[in-house]
């Protein structure tokens, strides 16, 4: 039997919020022990607020302002604010479009994860998807890795792999490779949950 407490998660994104679902699915089937503590987005009218509200999540639009692309100063502090509020244990980005700055990394010490949807170290940053299927990559993927002061360069904690097709468009290979997104990031924090992963230089280790 579990005897730890549900993981506290806030989920940040700035998108439709299917990875914010696919937590929410996980926690409802049992599959992860967790609780949403809240959804906190920079996009005033993303679909991921409209999701988590119709499921009772508490959701808020933080204005991440001034900055386009990044989340610092006043802005991080608000957001820092928000989920020492809600007593977030654990940040999981979900499709949120800013670069995470020191002040909000060093209140959460490898407690931050993203969901990229390529095979990291390989395609960072943007349409990782496009960027495979034009290179000419036979296999695609999705990984789950804690966030550092890089651009997607954080320690892994799992990946997927998928198939890329002759036949595949960028539109089809996001959606396979979205497929399995929604399998990893719950599955990447029920081991958080679990109290099993622990970070030992660029690697991360399984272990009770
Ligand atoms: C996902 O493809 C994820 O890999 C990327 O942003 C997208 C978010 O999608 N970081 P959604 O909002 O969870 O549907």
């Amino acid at each position: 039997m579990n005897t730890r407490s549900p993981l506290r998660i806030a989920i940040l994104g700035s998108g439709k919020g299917s990875n914010a679902q696919a937590i929410l699915d996980a926690i409802s089937e049992g599959r992860l022990n967790a609780r949403v503590v809240c959804v906190l987005s920079d996009v005033a009218d993303a679909f991921i607020l409209e999701r988590a509200r119709r499921q009772g999540i508490p959701a808020e639009f933080i204005s991440a302002a001034p900055f386009k692309t990044k989340l610092e100063g006043e802005g991080e502090q608000r957001y820092l604010d928000a989920l020492n509020r809600y007593g977030a244990e654990v940040v999981a980005l979900a499709g949120f479009m800013r670069i995470i700055k020191p002040g909000l990394l060093a209140a959460f010490p490898n407690r931050i994860i993203n969901i990229h949807p390529a095979l990291l170290p390989a395609f960072p940053g943007m349409e990782s998807w496009k960027q495979a299927l034009d290179y000419g990559a036979r296999v695609a993927g999705c990984t789950v890795h804690f966030v550092d002061a890089g651009t997607d360069t954080g320690p892994i904690l799992l990946q997927k792999v998928v198939p890329v097709l002759d036949s595949d468009t960028a539109a089809t290979l996001h959606a396979r490779i979205q497929e399995q997104e929604h399998v990893a990031f719950p599955e990447a924090l029920q081991l958080l949950a679990e109290g099993l992963v622990r970070i030992e230089g660029r690697r991360v280790r399984l272990t009770q």
